[in-house]
């Protein structure tokens, strides 16, 4: 559920007029409801009341500092991926006893200063990785807190360059090698083996793949303590899928919940979650201009002023935002059209082959399913400066990133000779 809906056939975000932020902000714009944001973390974070917990929202679907204020407000930890994503939780104030490391190419630098904010866990990925962190540890007379992520090769079903669970995929250590690992990285002196991870991919639309995760690190779980490991933090990841169509409807997160902590039952564990997407996807739009309209031999291209450079996603991973017009009107017929942007590629769409109302050159329309992986993914191709980013609080907003300027965009250059 969340709070983008018409009153009187004008698209709102929570109790603010869309319409209205466009001609005060310009477009495109991002535009985030604070209330929705916070219900969507509250539900999940319900969803787990009933067992030892710590959620980890993961910084990359979306890392403006007023999102992951308003997260951590609410009492939501952090999975940073980078040294720039740890800088970020660490300015908005979040200590790092509530973060966790992931990503399978850490830098020496970046491990550093992770150790410095003294993180809970580094997800460990590689042999490499685990040497590189005793090593740089013990340069810093310290001991590093550390999970493997186990490659678990199960199936997620998902859009190929987003799943990370196969044996294919470059993610994690594979389940056979992991044991050996585990016992290598006891004798290390200056890393602390507390904690088993695993990510199997994003966007997944049903529970089994997570089940058969969870039994899989379950059993491994239960033979490391066997062995003497102890264990004490199970990181499932994220990857809980939501509805971008309306034919497209993935399992509540409280059933998501109860799937895990069924197959959990009686294993006494700090369970660690890396949501995103199923908290901050729906929790945004990007609000765009209809610039010109124009009849191709066999459909409408709907050119906006937001591309591929803005939200990527359509492009990418062939995904399927819903189009809305900001303001509803009954007068207007249905046709076939790609919605486009201004770049100079053929993959330029937010949107093709679909059924739509008419638009007219300076309507708005608002591309949903955007809070996700949308400005986190934008970036200047074509020399385009990133879009604004608005957050909305009822019936207030406030531009929490304003749109770059074009001076900005050549702010670090400099000429050769
Ligand atoms: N934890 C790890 C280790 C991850 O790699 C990811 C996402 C997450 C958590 C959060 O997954 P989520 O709950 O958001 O599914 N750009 C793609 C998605 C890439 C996901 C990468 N990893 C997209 O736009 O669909």
């Amino acid at each position: 559920m969340d709070y983008f809906r018409y009153i009187d056939n004008r698209l709102h975000c929570e109790q603010v007029p869309l319409d209205q932020i466009a001609e005060a902000v310009g477009t495109p714009f991002y535009c985030y409801s604070q209330g929705t944001l916070e219900r969507h973390y509250d539900v999940f974070r319900n969803a787990f009341a009933n067992a030892r917990h710590l959620i980890c929202y993961s910084v990359k679907a979306n890392s403006s500092l007023a999102v992951l204020d308003t997260l951590a407000r609410r009492g939501s930890g952090f999975d940073i991926v980078s040294g720039g994503e740890l800088e970020r939780v660490r300015r908005i104030g979040c200590p790092g006893s509530r973060v966790v490391f992931s990503g399978v190419g850490k830098s020496a630098s970046e491990i550093q200063a992770a150790l410095e904010q003294d993180i809970l866990l580094f997800n460990v990925e590689s042999h490499g990785e685990l040497m590189r962190i005793n090593t740089i540890a013990g340069r810093m007379g310290t001991t590093a807190p550390i999970a493997l992520r186990i490659n678990p090769d199960v199936d997620p079903v998902t859009h190929p360059y987003i799943s990370t669970g196969l044996r294919r995929n470059k993610f994690g250590i594979p389940h056979p090698k992991a044991e050996e690992l585990y016992r290598l990285a006891a004798t290390l002196e200056h890393v602390q083996p507390i904690g088993l991870d695993c990510h199997i991919g994003s966007q997944l639309t049903t529970l089994e793949p997570f089940v058969d995760a969870v039994k899989r690190v379950k059993q491994l779980l239960i033979k490391l303590r066997n062995q003497g490991v102890a264990i004490r933090y199970l990181d499932l990841g994220g990857g809980l899928g939501i509805p971008y169509d309306t034919h497209e409807i993935p399992p509540h997160p409280e059933r998501y919940a109860q799937a895990l902590l069924q197959e959990l039952e009686g294993l006494d564990v700090t369970l660690i979650l890396e949501p995103g997407r199923v908290i901050v996807g729906n929790a945004g739009i990007l609000v765009t201009r209809v610039e010109y309209v124009k009849d191709g031999e066999e459909k409408r291209f709907i050119i906006t002023d937001a591309g591929m450079n803005d939200l990527i996603r359509p492009a990418l991973y062939d995904a399927q935002h819903t189009i809305l017009p900001v303001m509803r009107r009954f007068d207007r017929e249905e046709i076939l059209a790609d919605v486009v942007g201004p770049i100079c590629e053929s993959g330029d769409f937010l949107a093709r082959d679909r059924i739509l109302p008419e638009f007219h050159p300076g309507e708005l329309i608002a591309v949903r399913s955007a809070g996700a992986y949308g400005f986190a993914m934008s970036s200047n191709y074509n020399s385009r400066p990133r879009a604004a980013e608005v957050m909305v609080r009822q019936d207030r907003y406030a531009v929490i990133r304003p749109r770059e300027t074009i001076q900005q965009l050549f702010e670090n250059e400099v000429l050769f000779g």
